[in-house]
């Protein structure tokens, strides 16, 4: 098998005719001279607003920013915060930039979804906050008993819903889940503005101090200082980008959801490789789409023959988190199943232009490479 044409694991795309409707919007918002705090903003948040049936959405540059403002509300200076090893490195450094002590959960091995019982083990009298994030798109299928477990015990819940645009569980959207829900338009992402960020909430108090924080610290009403902010908003002409590209979300995850059945259907029951678990009310939005490798199966070889034979690109879900040099001292060694399961993750390519075709095909030449390398 060759490769028909070299297939990228992402890519953003924006059909030529929101392409144009995007470039003639820039236009005006460049003729307007109105470049920050403008309609487009406020057009993005309400859009956003009503996908995740939230009262509040507030735009930002990024969804760092997101979790570090909430992180900053919540005030866990000095104090614990609960946080997957199985996710991107930012969720663990925002609660460092807040002056908080991140502690590692484990995940569990069908679903990624946080280990409960390792949340009730690393729980501690200075806990005041929890990181919950939909690695790959998929919601946990026990997300009640994640949201028991937060509300038993107080605790701030942040809902990272970065690889979840869209997706949804028992019909209830990504982002109405957290007390904080924080999304990021990273160009990776389900959804892009090039680079961006969104907080949605139901707290006003939360919304007003993004609002203020996004803005150099500036008190609503007074204009006074009286915070330490910075300039975190998100400005007219990425804020036009992320409006158009949100009204793509259905068919563009509708999309994913295809191309995923097409892997589902191929990979399933393949020897040396497994899939994840899904409940019944799981309406993922495939920000990736993980297979796990037998330990036998050599990730690196299928890596490089995927790339060289067939010219598709593929790659692990993330490096553990606390892998990464700057966060190995957070290692207790306890985090085995995240070890296991993300060194053993390969992600096939997802994005609007695969097509059914694409996704057979690669799903092929992914099982004949398993084959191969098992033998
Ligand atoms: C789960 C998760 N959280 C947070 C981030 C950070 O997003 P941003 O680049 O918008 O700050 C990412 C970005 O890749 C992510 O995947």
């Amino acid at each position: 098998m060759t490769a028909k044409k070299p297939i990228p694991l992402s890519r953003p795309h924006y059909p030529a005719a929101l392409r144009k409707t995007i470039a003639s919007d820039i236009e005006l918002i460049l003729e307007s001279g109105r470049l920050m705090s403008g309609p487009w903003a406020r057009k993005f948040e309400e859009r956003f607003a009503g996908l995740t049936a939230r009262e509040h959405a507030v735009s930002l540059n990024s969804c760092t920013t997101a979790l570090q403002i909430a992180l900053s509300f919540v005030g866990v200076e000095g104090r614990d915060v609960l946080v997957p090893a199985g996710s991107f490195v930012t969720d663990i450094s925002a609660v460092q930039f807040a002056g908080g002590r991140p502690i590692l959960v484990d995940m569990k091995p069908e679903t990624l979804a946080l280990d409960l019982e390792d949340l009730d083990r690393k729980i501690t009298p200075d806990t005041c906050a929890m990181i919950w994030v939909h690695l790959t798109g998929v919601i946990a299928s026990d997300y009640d008993l994640i949201l028991e477990f937060a509300a038993a015990r107080g605790l701030f819940l942040i809902e990272d819903a970065s690889h979840a645009h869209g997706a949804a569980i028992d019909g209830k959207p990504a982002g109405s889940f957290g007390d904080a829900s924080c999304f990021s338009f990273y160009p990776t992402k389900v959804l892009s503005s090039g680079t961006g960020g969104m907080l949605t909430t139901h707290h006003p108090e939360l919304a007003r101090y993004a609002r203020e924080m996004r803005m150099f610290g500036k008190q609503e009403g007074t204009g006074e200082i009286v915070h330490h902010g910075n300039d975190w908003f998100l400005d007219e002409i990425r804020a036009c980008v992320g409006y158009h590209h949100t009204g793509e979300l259905g068919t563009q995850v509708a999309h994913r959801r295809m191309i995923a059945e097409r892997y589902t259907k191929e990979l399933a029951n393949h020897p040396g490789l497994r899939l994840l678990d899904l409940s019944p009310g799981s309406e993922p939005a495939w920000y990736q789409f993980p297979v796990f490798l037998a330990p036998e199966v050599d990730r690196a070889a299928l890596i490089e023959a995927m790339k060289t034979k067939h010219g598709v690109e593929t790659k692990g879900i993330y490096k553990p988190t606390h892998y990464e040099q700057i966060f190995r001292s957070l290692d207790d060694g306890t985090l085995k199943v995240t070890e296991d399961m993300l060194d053993r993750s390969l992600c096939l390519p997802m994005h609007a232009e695969v097509d059914a075709a694409d996704a057979d095909w690669i799903a092929a030449a992914v099982a004949a490479e398993v084959r191969a390398l098992t033998v």
